[in-house]
């Protein structure tokens, strides 16, 4: 349905699968082919206090992967304390968050033009993010493509089917699934690649485990994919 992609929308089958990890590899894989990133994680719970402030460390992450000049608040504008559901955590903090406020909050300050907008959602494709909509809403909302996160392991070619089915049933363009390691396996007869290839029809990868500071490139195939429709 997006005629020309000038961003992405990083979700995941849930919290914690990945989908920081892949944001940085893409916006570092972006910017080495002299593509300006505007990176968004515009509501992050679990911050850590610093003073006054509250420290958004996916947000940090990703300006930095993608070498980005503007505010730390222009990335995530939305920040709270509680490890917890971002909709419970604005409403600890007497908050209320709409999708179309945190959508504008993604494309104020966004060069059309010049710039690749690369988003991170909070949590999963279905989890809560506003008073009035979850995450697939903000998704649809930012008429972005969509890149699915999972973690690889046993278990997750269910998560990975029911999220797929949520995205279509939004209308979004899912430009591929990502089996991420996020933890060492040594299961040798386990391959979720081959059998979901076998059970869908979008491109799917594999990130590996990395160990601290391992230095790891996005599948250049991926990145093709996603340089062919910008
Ligand atoms: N391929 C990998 N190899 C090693 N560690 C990984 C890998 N992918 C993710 N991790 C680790 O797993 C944890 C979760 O990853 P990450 O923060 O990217 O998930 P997330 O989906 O962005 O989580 P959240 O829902 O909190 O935003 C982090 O500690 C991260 O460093
Ligand atoms: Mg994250």
């Amino acid at each position: 349905m997006t005629k020309k992609m000038n961003g992405i929308f990083i979700t995941g089958t849930n919290t914690n699968v990945g989908k920081t990890q892949v944001a940085t590899l893409l916006a570092r894989a972006l910017q080495k082919n002299n593509i300006s990133v505007a990176p968004r994680k515009p509501v992050e719970s679990g911050c850590i206090v610093d003073g006054n402030e509250l420290i958004p460390q996916d947000a940090v992450a990703l300006k930095n992967a993608a070498g980005y000049s503007g505010s730390l608040a222009q990335v995530c504008p939305f920040r709270f304390e509680p490890p917890i559901s971002p909709v419970r955590a604005a409403h600890l903090a007497n908050q209320a968050l709409t999708t179309e406020k945190v959508a504008q909050a993604c494309t104020a300050n966004v060069n059309e033009e010049k710039e690749f907008l690369l988003v991170e959602g909070a949590g999963g494709f279905y989890s809560p993010l506003c008073e009035d909509g979850l995450n697939a809403d903000l998704a649809q909302a930012l008429k972005l493509p969509v890149i699915l996160v999972a973690q690889d392991k046993l278990g997750c070619i269910n998560d990975v089917l029911l999220s797929v089915q949520a995205i279509q049933s939004r209308e979004l363009n899912l430009v591929a699934v990502i089996l991420n390691q996020t933890a060492t396996t040594d299961n040798p007869y386990m391959n979720n690649e081959e059998d979901l290839n076998n059970l869908i029809n979008y491109p799917v990868f594999n990130i590996p485990y990395l160990q601290q500071n391992m230095p790891f490139s996005l599948p250049e195939k991926l990145l093709n994919i996603i340089l062919d429709k910008i």
